[in-house]
């Protein structure tokens, strides 16, 4: 038997979490790709079983079918965005020192107001940029899905979700491009996990990698940011969203219950370990090495201040409200002695073990639905 030590190293590369050299030895080293290919090796599955036996699925389904928006159309498109002004009152909070953080001695410690609205500017461009990326690792995790699912109504639903992606890629992509002042390449650390994702061969690890972990980072994220922005086009286009990957999670999530529960202890090991090193890759991605870069900020200095005293920021526990109740509820956190339970204690992010978990919280986050019958019972 080996100890978690021992383990960690060898699931994530280093003994210590935060082992700040090691974090940072991960960078992308071509920033100048435009096509990334990974080897998938799953096998396409037909079924020729056309029986409808999976209801909450289905339901899943026909909501999908009622709630697809139109990503050019409606979306208040013409708002005029202030990017400085939002970038302050959207990113200020969520990259944030801790507070009475002592800058002197540091290369922080000659900046102005100039400087730190850049940084807010920077961050905000990195991490829309991070989100759009994510959603095109969806986009091709889900097209994955509808291929190597072995059921006929995951497959139905998995077909509606292609569409919601492109939708997303779409509308960050044209956020970035209009609204705010320049694209970042993909984070290394969400690299990793994505390419990870899509080369596993067994469907279930697609699931758990990007519908459970991804897609549950990115709720608990878009929410966050969507609660604090005063701009209304970033507000509705987050809040649209959400409605989708509300939906997203809960297929996950309904998907994985069932199978998770004829599965060994050993091969729910391997799911665990899987989420494990998910989180911990997530995790890293949120400390923007690439924007202390191309601020001329030595990352390892920033990163260093970030963490200081109290440890992560409120933000970055926060992001796995929804990724913690979900894996709790497919029996992750306490199969094999509690394994994952222990490492999300070390992630500090138990906490929110009994926050509401996304098996039906999507019907509560259908905000276009709420439109469309808001805008009929007006006319
Ligand atoms: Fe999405
Ligand atoms: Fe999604």
């Amino acid at each position: 038997m080996t100890t978690d030590h021992v383990r960690n190293e060898d699931l994530i590369g280093r003994a210590d979490l935060d082992d700040l050299e090691s974090i940072l030895s991960i960078s992308n080293a071509d920033v100048d790709e435009v096509r990334h290919i990974v080897r998938a090796e799953s096998d396409a599955i037909f079924t020729w079983d056309y029986e409808r036996t999976r209801p909450a699925l289905g339901k899943l389904y026909e909501k999908a079918k009622t709630s697809q928006w139109n990503g050019s159309t409606d979306l208040p498109w013409d708002t005029k965005v202030d990017q400085a002004e939002v970038a302050l009152s959207n990113m200020g909070q969520a990259q944030r020192f801790p507070e009475g953080t002592d800058f002197s001695g540091t290369a922080f410690e000659s900046w102005g107001d100039d400087e730190w609205i850049q940084l807010a500017v920077e961050s905000q461009n990195w991490t829309l940029s991070q989100f759009m990326h994510g959603e095109q690792g969806a986009l091709i995790c889900t097209a994955q899905i509808v291929e190597t699912v072995p059921w006929i109504d995951a497959k139905y639903y998995a077909s509606t979700q292609v569409m919601d992606e492109a939708r997303h890629v779409e509308v960050f992509a044209r956020y970035l491009d209009e609204k705010l002042s320049g694209h970042y390449p993909i984070n290394a650390h969400l690299r990793m996990l994505l390419d990870d994702i899509v080369a596993d061969s067994r469907w279930d690890m697609t699931y758990l990698g990007m519908q459970v972990m991804v897609e549950g980072l990115a709720l608990a994220s878009f929410g966050f940011i969507h609660q604090m922005t005063t701009e209304p086009l970033l507000k509705q286009l987050l809040r649209y969203v959400m409605s989708d990957e509300a939906r997203h999670v809960a297929f996950g999530v309904l998907s994985l219950k069932e199978f998770y529960d004829e599965l060994t202890e050993a091969e729910l090991r391997e799911r665990q370990e899987f989420a494990y090193e998910a989180a911990v890759r997530m995790r890293d991605r949120f400390l923007q090495q690439e924007v202390w870069e191309r601020m001329g900020i030595d990352p390892k200095e920033a990163m260093a201040l970030v963490l200081a005293d109290e440890g992560r920021p409120l933000f970055q526990q926060m992001i796995f409200s929804k990724i913690v109740p979900n894996c709790r509820k497919l029996g992750l956190l306490d199969a094999n002695d509690q394994w994952l339970r222990h490492r999300f204690e070390e992630l500090e992010v138990i906490q929110f073990e009994h926050a509401v978990d996304t098996g039906e919280e999507y019907a509560m986050l259908d905000e276009v639905a709420r439109d469309r019958e808001a805008a009929t019972s007006v006319g």
